[in-house]
């Protein structure tokens, strides 16, 4: 407690730190530039050296020194080397990025490691480690709008996130035969420099060496065929489509897989420890059905492939990693396959610009599991909602306004539950119809981008032509438990 409370101090004294230097340098940029050889800088001159420093964070208020400012990244080449008995990563992160504003430096999100070298359009970097961040100053200012490249060579043992209070145990976490890789909500810099945070998505080429008998699974399909030499496989991996850096992973260990295709013909891709051998066949047919419901109730499957991967590492939790969901350490049952499954629409191909929206992942993900039990002839949706609604006005519930979730208290069950009750309300209000018919074009209309909540009511009152504040209001931002549906 008396920790939590002390970093919590400690991060508003960064903050303010950050802040003081972003203007600093601000001020600097609007300056008479120096110019080395003291000469008067005419404009290219000054071009060059005018610019200022990207913000620590994306500008997500509650988390913020999470992404970073001043860029936007396209693309990322992980090139991945892992040693499970040394517990040691090595690794280049190869980084294709836009300026969104003059650079004359900019941070990476990395957390732990040895950084031995960076590199900015080819040439050496200098850089500095503050924190979670790793600030790189180009030798040249990078100008707005311009594409740029940024190899990073790094090296240690990772560190997951560990017990943080309310998120657990999370990002690279290394496991006997290989590594548990789940990301939530900012756990990449554990594994990979970055702009860790959801509001800026990129595609990924992965290629992970591990020791000779160890399976290697990335985000996306597998390109050629893996190559063993001197004891060691290289697998490579590529998600074409845009993916939060939360969603990528690279968990690696003894797998059992199968392949193949659903009734619909999406490919499918499930893979277990030799522990869960007993529940390979059930992962890969539930998947392959739920994808295919889904894909009629939500629109067509937005990746290359579905499945999902269950882990030895108990970690008691699942996790929507983009096309491979992963199941830490139990035999996840229709619910749980049928929420992970639903982040595939809501989460990861549509993600949310900050955190306080998290909502549209879980409350949607969790309704997704009411729709899959109705769809299965079990307890349907609005029997599932009355049982839940009847929940004593005393609960903590209640007092939890899912629509604006807590940085300390993100994955809080009001998000989760009472996220998805607040679905069944607007099913309610506005009919079946019309409310399928949100789900649709909510999808459709965001596809492989970034939503926010008044994106989500505007859309509800455009296509329902019904006035629904008092609803949103009542069951997204109040800490009452709400009377109206
Ligand atoms: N998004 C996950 C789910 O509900 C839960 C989760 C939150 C998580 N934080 C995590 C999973 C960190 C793994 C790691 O499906
Ligand atoms: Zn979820």
């Amino acid at each position: 407690m008396a920790s939590g409370r002390l970093a919590v101090v400690a991060t508003a004294v960064l903050i303010g730190t950050i802040g003081a230097c972003g203007s600093a340098s601000q001020g600097e940029s609007g300056s008479t530039t120096v110019v080395a050889d003291g000469s008067m800088p005419d404009d290219g001159v000054a071009a060059r050296h005018a610019g200022r420093a990207g913000a620590a964070g994306i500008g997500d208020p509650d988390f913020p020194n999470d992404g970073n400012g001043g860029y936007d990244v396209g693309h990322y080449r992980l090139k991945i080397d892992y040693d499970p008995e040394r517990k040691y990563l090595s690794g280049v992160a190869g980084i294709q990025a836009k300026a969104t504003q003059n650079l004359s430096r900019f941070d990476l999100d990395l957390s732990g490691f040895t950084v031995g070298k960076v590199t900015v359009n080819g040439a050496p970097a200098r850089f500095s480690r503050s924190g979670d961040e790793l600030v790189v100053t180009p030798p040249r200012m990078i100008p707005d709008r311009s594409a740029f490249t940024v190899e990073v060579t790094y090296a240690g043992e990772p560190k997951p996130v560990r017990n943080s209070p309310n998120l657990g145990t999370y990002g690279f976490i290394p496991t006997s035969d290989g590594a548990f890789v789940a990301c939530e909500p900012n756990g990449a810099r554990t594994w990979f420099p970055g702009n860790d945070h959801p509001a800026d998505k990129a595609r990924y080429d992965f290629e992970i060496t591990v020791p000779e008998g160890v399976t290697a699974l990335a985000n996306g399909e597998q390109v050629g065929s893996p190559v063993t030499s001197d004891g060691k496989t290289t697998y490579n991996w590529r998600e074409s489509h845009p993916m939060a850096s939360y969603l990528a992973t690279v968990t690696m260990g003894r797998f059992e897989l199968r392949e193949g295709r659903t009734a619909l013909g999406t490919k499918n891709v499930a893979a277990v420890d030799p522990r869960y051998s007993g529940s390979l066949n059930r992962l890969y047919n539930q998947s392959a059905k739920i994808t295919d419901y889904w894909s009629k109730v939500f629109g067509p499957y937005p990746f290359s492939s579905t499945g999902g991967v269950i882990d030895d590492f108990p970690a008691g939790y699942a996790l929507e990693n983009q096309t491979k969901p992963m199941y830490g350490g139990f035999n996840p049952g229709d619910d749980v396959i049928a929420h992970e499954l639903a982040h595939q629409w809501f989460g990861d191909s549509m993600s949310i610009r900050r955190w306080r929206d998290l909502w549209l992942n879980e409350g949607f993900a969790t309704y997704a599991e009411w729709l899959w039990s109705e769809h299965k002839g079990n307890a349907s949706a609005e029997r599932i909602f009355r049982n839940r609604y009847a929940v004593d006005s005393g609960a903590a519930i209640w007092k939890y306004a899912p629509g604006r979730a807590k940085p300390d208290d993100l994955f809080n069950d009001s998000v989760y539950t009472r996220g998805a009750m607040t679905l069944h309300a607007l099913r309610q209000r506005i009919g079946d119809p019309a409310f399928f018919r949100v789900l649709k074009t909510w999808n459709a209309e965001h596809k492989y981008g970034y939503v926010t909540t008044p994106e989500f009511v505007a859309l509800s009152e455009r296509i329902s032509g019904k006035q629904l504040d008092d609803l949103f209001d009542a069951w997204l931002f109040t800490p009452r438990k709400p009377t109206t549906w």
